[in-house]
């Protein structure tokens, strides 16, 4: 099966932006674990990381003809982009919010996200390595 695995604006900068709320490990650290993880499982991974709010779009609509499921850490999009979770709710693929920090122990504005509610989970505070938790989860169910 196939996952893909999107990243929002910023997330490129991992591994020197604001280590204390996001880690010290880079997005190409995180992907590197993921893959060995997902072939060790016969998965097919797909990593898309944009600044661009479009460009993620257009990777969710993509999705629906090459993806079974979808990770996503949707960065500040989250509390901002009705877009990206319409985009989501169209092509009823289902996904896993991941957030690095947790976004309900910082400011108030993270706290609402336009995602959760559609999303199967969401993950939030336990860094990189709730990607790994979420690709787990996703590998399990279409396993099943
Ligand atoms: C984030 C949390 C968001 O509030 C923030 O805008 C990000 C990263 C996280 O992974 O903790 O860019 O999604």
């Amino acid at each position: 099966a196939n996952i893909l695995v999107l990243n929002g604006p910023n997330l490129n900068l991992l591994g020197t932006r604001e280590p204390e709320h996001y880690g010290a490990d880079t997005l190409a650290d995180i992907e590197d674990r993921l893959t060995r993880i997902a072939s060790a499982a016969d998965m097919t991974l797909r990593f898309f990381q944009s600044n661009a709010e479009h460009e993620l779009i257009a990777q969710v609509h993509a999705a629906r003809d090459n993806s079974d499921f979808i990770i996503i850490n949707p960065a500040a999009f989250t509390h901002t982009s009705i877009a990206l979770r319409d985009a989501l709710s169209a092509v009823e693929i289902p996904f896993i919010e991941v957030h690095l920090s947790n976004v309900h122990a910082r400011e108030t504005f993270r706290h609402h996200s336009y995602l959760s509610d559609i999303a199967q989970g969401v993950i939030s505070g336990l860094g990189a390595q709730g990607y790994e938790l979420a690709l787990q989860a996703a590998i399990k169910q279409l396993n099943s």
